[in-house]
Parts: structure tokens; sequence; C-alpha cells
């Protein structure tokens, strides 16, 4: 069973996207950390962002695997080609890098190809962009989670700081949301749209406990 949860970035899909699966004993995939360390990847090696054929390449080759911190049963690390890059796909630099290496079709394919293999492995919550219209379009549950671009802002500043990684300065975090959500929701392939059967849940004023309990609560009817 694939639960799909997309939305725009810093909209609260990791924090809700693991506890859910926590509660309903799924796993958990994160999609957005695979573009991420793709995008990683050709910054460490000095790849150009426009170098679709390059880039593609990496995507298709270089594995990307998920590890567990010890006692934790959500896969937190992340891992490219035996390196591990949990904190460093998360800095200023990847998030400004990440848009145009996932506007590329051939990059876009391979992980698509890869996320498939991992969720039809068994229960899967995934979250990302375009898992409910692209990645798994016949997912039992798709929620399309949305929030104000303020209160997005804040929770990602506020998550930086929890992590010691990536920007605290709420002007610049907010204008990188906007200048990623501008770019995923207008690139050719596969942008960021709602699936027309997506359950919109705008997450601007509750609690992420609220939205936890909605979505496993759609879980139970759906299976
Ligand atoms: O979710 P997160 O903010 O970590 O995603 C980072 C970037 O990866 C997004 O801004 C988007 O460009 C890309 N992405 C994507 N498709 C997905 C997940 C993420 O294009 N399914």
């Amino acid at each position: 069973m694939i639960i799909a949860i997309d939305g725009p970035s810093g909209a609260g899909k990791s924090t809700v996207a693991k506890a859910a699966a926590k509660q309903l004993g799924f796993n958990c995939l994160d999609t957005g950390a695979m573009y991420r360390a793709v995008a990683w990847y050709a910054l460490e090696h000095g790849l150009s962002l426009d170098d679709e054929p390059a880039l593609g390449e990496v995507a298709r080759v270089k594995e990307i695997s998920f590890g567990h911190v010890a006692g934790d049963p959500t896969p937190r690390r992340v891992f490219i080609d035996g390196t591990e890059v949990t904190d460093a796909i998360r800095t200023a630099q990847v998030d400004r890098a990440v848009s145009s290496v996932s506007a590329h079709p051939s990059v876009r394919e391979a992980l698509v190809d890869q996320q498939r293999r991992i969720g039809n492995a068994g229960d899967y919550v995934v979250e990302g962009r375009d898992i409910g219209t692209v990645v798994f379009p016949q997912a039992s549950v798709k929620v399309f989670l949305t929030a104000s671009d303020e209160e997005r802002a804040m929770r990602r500043v506020r998550q930086n700081e929890r992590r010691g990684v990536g920007s605290v300065d709420f002007d610049e975090v907010l204008a990188d949301l906007r200048r990623r959500d501008e770019a995923d929701s207008s690139r050719a392939a596969s942008p960021l749209v709602a699936a027309e059967d997506a359950v919109k849940l705008d997450s601007t004023g509750y609690t992420a406990d609220e939205i936890i309990e909605r979505i496993v609560s759609l879980a139970k009817e759906a299976r």
C-alpha cells in the first residue's frame, strides 16, 4: 500500500510522513533527499547543473541508499556512492542547486525508477512533489499538503536550527522557498501540481499531530 504526500517545500511533509508511517507500521521514503543527493554529488564533483547527460548518469549509476540511526525506525541517514550525506544535503548551497538538477528529465527518470522499486517492495508513505501524479498514480491515499509561505519559512528556520545546518535567516529561507516553488511548479517535467484525486490539506494553523491524525485515518479508511 502506498500513501503519497506531495506539496511545496516546508509544508511539513517530512514530519507528518515519518510520524504517519510510524503509527501505521509503514516504511517511509523521502524522495527529495534523492534529488538533493544528486545535487550534492554534482556540486562536490564540479559538474555543471546544466549538464543533463552527466547528471542523468549520476542518478542512474551512483547508488542512493538510506540508513537508520540505532533505535530509530525511520531511515534518516542518506548515502550516495557510499558517502554519508545526511547533513550535507541540507545546506543552503544544495537548496539553491536542487531545483535545477530535478528539472532534468533523465535525472527524474532514473530516480523515479528507484523510487518505484523501493515503494513496490512494501507498505510505504512516500513524500515528494510528483508522487501522486507520476511515481505512484495508483496510490491508495494521496495528500497534497500546503501551508502559507511565512509558516513554511518559519518551520524551515526552526528545522535548520535544530539540525544545525542550513540558513536560519527568515528572509533568506522565505526567498529560497518561493524561488524553489516557482521552479518546481513551472518546470516541464513532472511539475509540482496536486493530483486530481488528492485530498488537499492546508496545515497553516494546525499542529503536526492534527495533520498526522487525518492522514492516518485516511490510510485506515483505504485499507
Ligand atoms: O522535499 P525537499 O525540499 O527536500 O526536495 C528538494 C527538491 O527536490 C525540491 O525543491 C524539488 O526540486 C525536488 N523534488 C522533486 N520531486 C520530488 C521530490 C523533490 O523534483 N518527488
